[in-house]
């Protein structure tokens, strides 16, 4: 190697440097106000309880409202789809976890992700577990529940996963019942 070409490598190699070590300092510098975003702000807080009235939701149909900024479907499942839900085999479950913040890690059954005993509510978030997009509902998909045309992942009438490439279950939010026709979020 002549002295030349010696010189321009080490230039380079310097200019190399020089430029990944700016786009590292960017990048340190562009996360700090993501990270800063994603504090809830009051307004946020103030709202990160809400109720919803259910009193017009007709069986065989679906609402979604928006919680803390996102999605979450409530659906009124008719006997059916509760008599699918609940007869799946459990080890035919991708994610074998119920995803119920209100219950800790139990099983996957319907039982343990419907909001009421006899399962005919149903409240999660509209979130895909892949890579978050607003799966389509009112029996989309191959089980009859939600799909998620993003990346085809398929859930059933539990919002459980069961093809595709989303990982879990479509989670249930803080949820309760304070009368009989009114739930709270949060
Ligand atoms: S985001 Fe739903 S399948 Fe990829």
């Amino acid at each position: 190697m002549s002295h030349a070409e010696d010189h321009e490598g080490t230039r380079r190699d310097f200019l190399y440097y020089a430029t990944a070590g700016a786009g590292a300092v960017t990048a340190g510098a562009a996360i700090w106000p993501l990270v800063n975003q994603m504090n809830p702000s009051a307004d946020v807080q103030a709202l990160s309880s809400i109720r919803v009235d259910l009193s017009e939701v007709a069986e065989g149909t679906q609402i979604s409202v928006k919680f803390l900024g996102k999605p979450v479907f409530i659906r009124r499942r008719t006997a059916a789809e509760i008599e699918d839900a609940r007869s799946v085999d459990l080890s035919d479950l991708p994610d074998p976890i119920a995803r119920n913040v209100n219950l800790g890690e139990v099983p996957a059954t319907d039982e343990n992700r419907a909001l009421d005993e006899a399962g005919e509510w149903l409240v999660m978030m509209g979130v895909c577990t892949h890579l978050g997009c607003v799966p389509l509902g009112d029996g989309a998909g191959d089980f009859g529940g939600w799909f998620c045309p993003c990346h085809g992942s398929h859930y059933d009438t539990s919002g459980r996963i069961r093809r595709g490439p989303a990982p879990e279950n479509l989670p249930i939010p803080v949820v309760q019942f304070v009368d009989d026709t009114t739930i709270q979020l949060g």
